[in-house]
């Protein structure tokens, strides 16, 4: 309870988001124009790949509801990850395997980013391994796809790494606008062994919650299990404006009876987490929505 009223706190601090993030955690600047072009929405071509994300410029910041990972905090969903996705909803990952950085603790904690670290430590959770793993698979299966964080794009003298910091740093600060948790609770949408939900609902919760914008959530098995809220993108990664838009691909859950469980308790084994781990891997995002490697 005590984290998300600090997060409420940030947000009233910082409406734009971007400038707070510049200024007390920023670690370079990008030095974009603050009013260029937004990603998917230019009307002409445009050259400056370093401030307008490109091709991946359909960015979506998913999320997990994981029931089974130990210390995973009851009155939030986690951090999945911020996928550049084209403007058409095709994908490219793993775009550059010579930057596919794998200390990330060392990383954000040489370059200054730990209150960042300290975050992520509780709100972006492995349900198959270790933290840290997930964050170096994120940071190499999609942030290296990005175009505004391509080394050339930072300034003369960053240290290495400096753009995976900038994207850990800006994947915790959009995350902290996208509180699904609260946004369900605010409509009596909670989580409870005892209650199925309708689709339309939990959809109308989120637009609510968000300022009309519609996500695209998942199910395992008739449970809540994930959620994709979708942006575009001003400027750079780095301290661009995170501009939200609908999701362009449907939810995957059925019309009504929706699950929404409680997560365990935090002495669950391991052996749970293993099966659900190994079930991710091989499943696809759902119906209407393209698959993925999974993590
Ligand atoms: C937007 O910019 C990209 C990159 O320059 C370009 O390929 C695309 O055609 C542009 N879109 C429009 C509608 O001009
Ligand atoms: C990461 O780096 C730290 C500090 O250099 C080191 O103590 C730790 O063992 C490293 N972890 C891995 C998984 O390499």
């Amino acid at each position: 309870m005590l984290k998300l009223t600090s997060v409420a706190l940030l947000s009233l601090l910082a409406p734009g988001g971007g400038a707070l993030a510049s200024t007390l955690t920023g670690l370079i600047s990008s030095g974009c124009a603050t009013d260029g072009p937004v990603s998917c929405q230019n009307t002409t071509a445009v050259s400056n790949t370093c401030c307008f994300e490109y091709p991946g410029g359909q960015i979506l910041q998913t999320q997990f509801w994981d029931t089974d990972v130990a210390g995973s905090p009851a009155d939030s969903w986690t951090i999945h990850g911020l996928w550049p996705d084209n403007c058409d909803g095709t994908y490219e990952e793993d775009c550059d395997p010579s930057r596919d950085y794998t200390n990330i603790t060392d990383l954000l904690t040489s370059q200054g980013a730990t209150s960042t670290l300290d975050y992520m430590e509780d709100y972006w959770l492995n349900d198959d391994g270790t933290a840290q793993e997930l964050w170096a698979h994120e940071w190499a299966t999609h942030g290296t796809c990005y175009s505004t964080l391509e080394p050339s794009c930072l300034p003369s003298g960053s240290p290495a790494g400096a753009e995976a910091v900038a994207f850990f740093e800006t994947v915790v600060r959009v995350f902290k606008t996208l509180p699904t948790y609260t946004w369900l609770a605010d409509a009596g949408i909670t989580p409870d062994d005892g209650a199925t939900y309708e689709l339309s609902d939990v959809l109308g919760a989120l637009e609510s919650g968000s300022g009309g914008y519609t996500p695209a959530v998942s199910c395992d098995d008739d449970a809540l299990s994930a959620i994709s809220w979708y942006f575009n993108l001003q400027g750079s990664v780095i301290d661009g404006t995170f501009i939200q838009i609908d999701a362009t691909d449907d939810s995957s859950c059925p019309s009504s009876g929706i699950k929404y469980p409680p997560k365990e308790s935090s002495d669950s084994d391991g052996s749970s987490r293993r099966r659900r781990g190994a079930h991710r891997r091989s499943s696809h995002r759902g119906r209407g929505m393209k698959a993925r490697s999974e993590l």
